[in-house]
C-alpha cells in the first residue's frame, strides 16, 4: 500500500478536496493508496479538526519546540515516516507554511510535491496574487510541482490558468485561483499514483 501523508498549516481546502476525490474515487482499490496521515506544524489549523471528523489520522509537530529548522525538520521525518508502510510515503505539501531543509527534501526526493498559487516560473515566493495584479498580469493561477532544493522550482506537473479581471484584489483572485487549485491538485496527485505525468506543460530545468 503506497501511504500518502499531507502537510498543512492552515485551513487546509486543498487537503480536503485530495480527500474527498480519493474517497469518491476509492484511491484505495484503484491505486494501492492511502491517505494515512495528515501532519500540521501548527495544533490549531483548521484543516485538523476536518481531518479528525473524517477519521483521519493526525499529528502535529510544532516548529516552536525545536531550535533548529534542522531538529524540526528531523522530528517531522520521523512522524512521516511512521507512516512508510515498507516504501517511501508520498508527501504532499498543501499550504505548509515552512521552508524545508536540503536534507528533508533529499530524504523525500521525488516523493515530495508542492502546489504554488502562481503560474510558475513566475512569481516564486510569497505574495503571488499581489504580484500579478502590479505587474498586469492577463493570467494567474497555480502550479503542481516536485519540490527540490530551490525554491518553487521543481518539476512542473500541472498547471491551471485563470483571469485577472479589472477590479480584481489579491483576495479575490486567490479565490478565483483556489477552486481551480481544488480540481488539479488531485487530479496531478491520482497521476502520480498512475505513474503519468498528467497535463504537465513542460519539464524546467532548475537554475
Ligand atoms: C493555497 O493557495 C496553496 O496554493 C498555497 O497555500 C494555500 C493553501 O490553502 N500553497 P489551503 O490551506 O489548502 O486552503
Amino acid at each position: 500500500m503506497q501511504s500518502i501523508v499531507i502537510l498543512i498549516s492552515g485551513t487546509g481546502s486543498n487537503m480536503q478536496a485530495i480527500v474527498q476525490t480519493a474517497q469518491r474515487e476509492g484511491w484505495a482499490g484503484r491505486y494501492g493508496a492511502r491517505i494515512a496521515a495528515i501532519i500540521s506544524n501548527r495544533s490549531d489549523a483548521a484543516g485538523l479538526a476536518w481531518a479528525r471528523e473524517e477519521g483521519i489520522e493526525t499529528v502535529v509537530v510544532d516548529h516552536r519546540a525545536y531550535a533548529s529548522r534542522e531538529a524540526f525538520d528531523a522530528a517531522l521525518m520521523a512522524a512521516i515516516d511512521r507512516y512508510a508502510a515498507g516504501a517511501r510515503p508520498l508527501v504532499i505539501l498543501a499550504g505548509f507554511m515552512r521552508i524545508l531543509t536540503p536534507g528533508f527534501v533529499r530524504h523525500y526526493e521525488e516523493c515530495l510535491v508542492n502546489i504554488h498559487p502562481s503560474l510558475l516560473p513566475a512569481f516564486p515566493g510569497l505574495h503571488t496574487h499581489q504580484r500579478a495584479i502590479e505587474m498586469g498580469c492577463r493570467f494567474a493561477g497555480a502550479t503542481v510541482h516536485r519540490v527540490t532544493e530551490a525554491l518553487d522550482c521543481g518539476e512542473i506537473l500541472a498547471q491551471t490558468a485563470v483571469p485577472v479581471l479589472p477590479d480584481d484584489t489579491p483576495d479575490t483572485l486567490a479565490a478565483r485561483v483556489l477552486t481551480q487549485e481544488h480540481l488539479i491538485y488531485p487530479r496531478a496527485i491520482a497521476d502520480l499514483l498512475r505513474g503519468e505525468r498528467g497535463d504537465q506543460v513542460h519539464a524546467r530545468p532548475c537554475p
